[in-house]
């Protein structure tokens, strides 16, 4: 529906105007937040950094799960710190979407009641310490490679905020493969763990990329404006030919007997993650779904006193100023 309605407001949109917009967006330019832009672009917009912010938001989840548990005190510092930052870019993009006109407070409601989506991959359970090697590795490995394109993006506000992420997405995904390693080069019963983990998490991560280009509902339009710069198949595709290797090197197995390289397309033909089982968990039936909305509801409860006290906190001083000018 939010979907139809991005598409009939788009033509509603006085077709010169769209036209020089378009040639904007051809010619490399940025489109900042006080210029003209059609509708559609930026309900496109406020859907996309918005599900990306909700994403950063709920991904603290399964992994500040595991800060109390970390083995040593360097891995608990690591993932604090890791952790902390899934916060600031959640910031960085709510911030980016509050520039399109849609206020902080409209898209925490439009999580906690369901009404906006998150990254799929957030509704899997994280069971052992291994799992937070592969979230590294696989889950922000995927993020990188649909986020370094998008520093390329022609929303201004969205692009700047995606170099700051990106540099630090790195760090994840190599804090994560380290994790990888050690298990990987640990005890049998530690690269059981990595295998695990990896067997559990490789779908699942496929999945981020989004469905499969025929299936891909915004794709076409998005591409068009610059709001995606890849398909969802050319990254999954990417990304699949950047990790095999890795798996490789770690001395794991890739859950997949199709896996197989082929030379013709310089890149590995593999098998497709089970969309019915991603539909399902985009429809809220997960195994996590539930804990994480439930989790994000109650923050969202119990930070009101925090709200309400900076919020009155700004009034004193506005009123202050008034009564001094
Ligand atoms: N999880 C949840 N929903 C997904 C999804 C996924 N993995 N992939 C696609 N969808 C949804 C879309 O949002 C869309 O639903 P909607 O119409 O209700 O919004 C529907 O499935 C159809 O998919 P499309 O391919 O048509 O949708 P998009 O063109 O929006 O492409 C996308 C999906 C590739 C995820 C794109 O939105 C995108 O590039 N987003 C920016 C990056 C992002 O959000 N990343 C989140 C990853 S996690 C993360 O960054 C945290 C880090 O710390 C690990």
């Amino acid at each position: 529906m939010y979907a139809q309605m991005i598409r009939s407001e788009a033509t509603q949109d006085d077709p010169e105007r769209l036209a020089a917009f378009q040639a904007r967006i051809d010619a490399g330019e940025k489109i900042e937040p006080k210029e003209w832009m059609p509708e559609g672009y930026r309900k496109t917009l406020i859907r996309q950094i918005g599900q990306h912010a909700h994403s950063e938001i709920v991904g603290q989840l399964p992994e500040g799960n595991w800060i109390t548990r970390a083995p040593t005190l360097e891995r608990k510092a690591i993932l604090l710190a890791k952790v902390q930052d899934e916060a600031g870019h959640g910031l960085y993009l709510y911030c980016a979407a509050e520039t399109l006109g849609v206020s902080r407070d409209e898209l925490f409601e439009m999580l906690n009641s369901g009404k906006m989506k998150y990254s799929s991959i957030f509704n899997y359970p994280t069971l052992t310490w291994a799992d937070m090697g592969a979230v590294g590795w696989l889950v922000d490995g995927a993020a990188i490679m649909n986020q370094v394109p998008l520093q390329r993006t022609s929303y201004g506000p969205y692009a700047r905020a995606m170099v700051r992420i990106c540099k630090e997405e790195s760090f994840h995904q190599r804090q994560g493969f380290d994790i990888m390693m050690k298990m990987a080069n640990g005890t049998p019963a530690q690269k059981r763990m990595a295998q695990d983990a990896l067997d559990r998490f490789w779908y699942p991560s496929l999945m981020m990329f989004g469905p499969s280009d025929k299936d891909s509902v915004h794709s076409a339009q998005s591409m068009a404006w610059k709001i995606k710069m890849n398909t969802n198949d050319e990254l999954r595709q990417k990304f699949v030919d950047q990790t095999v290797p890795q798996a490789e090197y770690l001395g794991l197995t890739v859950p997949d007997d199709t896996l197989a390289w082929n030379a013709e397309k310089g890149g590995y033909d593999f098998a497709q993650p089970d969309w019915d089982e991603f539909y399902d968990v985009l429809k809220g039936n997960g195994p996590c779904n539930a804990d994480r909305l439930e989790a994000r509801r109650t923050a969202w409860d119990e930070g009101a006193w925090v709200r309400e006290g900076m919020l009155a906190h700004a009034e004193k001083k506005r009123a202050a100023r008034m009564a001094a000018e």
